[in-house]
């Protein structure tokens, strides 16, 4: 019989105790505490919402006024007060065509923490990241409230200060930060960005 699975790091026991799916909640939870995303009542995107850790503390912190689309290559396991969506977002056209349908045509906070399948090759794997960040810069072009914010993970590689330039570039403000619950925090990083009124 295979043995139940164990969590083996701090933060996986944590998560199993208090009940959250992945251990990748106290990352939100301490972005959250520091830089104040999240409000009641607020729409929220969240861009590799699987298995849904994310989902779960995001419905409790917006409430019943918020609204919360998270999307996923894969299925995810429904948390009430979040509407979820089996879509690739790499493909814009699709998650477009896919929000209108939905009649959602902006959001307050647009989250990812997408991380491309591994391929066992540090650097195809931290250009995949890459190529994921930028397809979410761009649905946060199109869907970014005024003064919304845009969370990124991003597994910073050879690629990632042309990506930063580029984000400095085309946004008004950019910001970058690691959390203490991440595994590798060398690699790890998010980026913050803030669509400033009048630019974009
Ligand atoms: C680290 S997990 C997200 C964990 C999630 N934040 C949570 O708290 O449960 C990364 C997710 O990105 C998803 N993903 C990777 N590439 C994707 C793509 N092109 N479109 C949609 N989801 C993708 C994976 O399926 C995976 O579920």
């Amino acid at each position: 019989m295979p043995k139940p699975y164990t969590p083996n790091d701090a933060w996986s026991r944590r998560a199993a105790k208090e009940g959250y799916r992945a251990r990748s909640v106290y990352k939100l939870m301490e972005l959250d505490e520091r830089f104040s995303l999240l409000k009641s009542g607020m729409t929220v995107l969240d861009l590799g919402c699987a298995p849904g850790s994310w989902m779960q503390y995001t419905v409790k912190r917006i409430g019943l006024t918020g609204h919360f689309i998270g999307m996923d290559v894969q299925e995810v396991k429904p948390v009430e007060g979040a509407t979820t969506f089996v879509q690739d977002i790499m493909d814009i056209q699709g998650v477009s065509t896919l929000l209108a349908k939905q009649n959602i045509h902006s959001f307050d906070l647009i989250l990812s923490d997408l991380a491309p399948s591994t391929s066992g090759v540090k650097d195809v794997d931290q250009w995949r990241s890459i190529e994921l960040s930028q397809a979410v810069a761009d649905i946060a072009e199109r869907f970014l409230k005024s003064d919304g914010i845009c969370v990124i993970k991003v597994l910073r590689g050879a690629d990632f200060d042309s990506f930063l330039k580029q984000l400095k570039h085309d946004w008004g403000s950019v910001r970058t930060t690691q959390v203490e619950a991440s595994r590798d925090r060398s690699k790890e990083i998010y980026v913050l960005l803030r669509k400033t009124k009048g630019r974009r």
